[in-house]
């Protein structure tokens, strides 16, 4: 299944959420992959890499993914190149640069950098160019229960990407900053996604982050966006609260449930972890 945490706002906790959460299914043994697909590289950071250092990313697997199958057939003799029309997934999977198990957290990873902050003008012009994330991502999923894409902070081609390679989308809400304006861009998009491009996509669900118990306001609007969103779309019980822990991990490169597996970020995303495996298997 392939999951792409997304929301066209920043610091809404999308690379929080998406290495939390691969981090306590990971620890519950699935099998998780997460592709990081903002050129901020927070998501690359947040596993303990350093992003300048990669020098095979998710952009070179989508550029290389691009290249016209017949250049790449020419040398072939008459034989491949039948087999390669009757291969329904002629993008070889080893161009797809996987770090397992990146500084010993629960997940593989497509890394990134800065150097995917080019797609939107090099895709611009491109044939399919919406489809090239899912091309690259299809030879892997027999390996993977899960694959979480994390999306930049906007409704870009990157997002577009991602929308079209997933089945279904998480969306984290961060209470303090709950526009409801921008959830209705999101959901427009959304359905012109599911219209045009790939008809499977669906809403896992809305993720309440950063709620504050301690204060009465966060926690109304908590309440009052579930009470907002419920009838549109599936609203986690899950509420994942502010926890100083979560950043904490992100600067020490690990996942929460792994750097501090006792805090109540790692016990909300095992929570999570818990009430997605329930809604894929129930
Ligand atoms: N529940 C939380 N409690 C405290 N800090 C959080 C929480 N979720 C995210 N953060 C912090 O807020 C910042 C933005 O979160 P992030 O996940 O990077 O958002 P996004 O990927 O949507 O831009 C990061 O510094 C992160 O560590
Ligand atoms: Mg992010």
């Amino acid at each position: 299944m392939i999951v792409a945490v997304t929301n066209q706002k920043g610091g809404t906790g999308k690379t929080t959420t998406a290495i939390s959460l691969a981090g306590a299914l990971g620890q519950m043994g699935r099998r998780v992959l997460v592709v990081d697909l903002d050129p901020q590289a927070n998501a690359t950071l947040h596993s303990g890499l350093m992003p300048e250092e990669q020098e095979h990313t998710v952009w070179t697997a989508i550029q290389q993914a691009g290249q016209s199958e017949v250049e790449r057939l020419d040398d072939r003799d008459l034989r491949s190149i039948l087999d390669s029309l009757w291969d329904t997934q002629s993008f070889n999977p080893s161009l797809i640069p996987i770090v397992h198990h990146p500084n010993d957290n629960p997940y593989d990873l497509v890394p990134c950098n800065l150097e995917l902050s080019e797609a939107d003008l090099v895709l611009a012009s491109s044939v399919s160019r919406e489809r090239r994330l899912a091309t690259v991502l299809a030879p892997v999923q027999p390996e993977y229960d899960y694959t979480l894409i994390d999306c930049p902070p906007h409704l870009g081609i990157l997002t577009l990407n991602a929308l079209t390679a997933a089945d279904s989308v998480i969306i984290p809400l961060e209470t303090a900053f709950l526009a409801s304006k921008g959830m209705n861009q999101l959901f427009r998009v959304l359905l012109q996604v599911k219209q045009t491009l790939n008809y499977r996509l669906s809403v896992l669900g809305v993720l309440i982050t950063r709620v504050d118990r301690r204060t009465t306001h966060s926690m109304h609007i908590a309440t009052e966006a579930r009470k907002a969103l419920e009838h549109q779309v599936n609203v986690f019980t899950t509420e994942v609260p502010v926890n100083v822990d979560l950043a904490d991990a992100s600067a020490a490169g690990k996942c929460v449930t792994i750097h501090a597996p006792q805090s109540r970020g790692a016990i909300a995303y095992r929570q999570l972890a818990e009430e997605i495996e329930g809604l894929r298997h129930g």
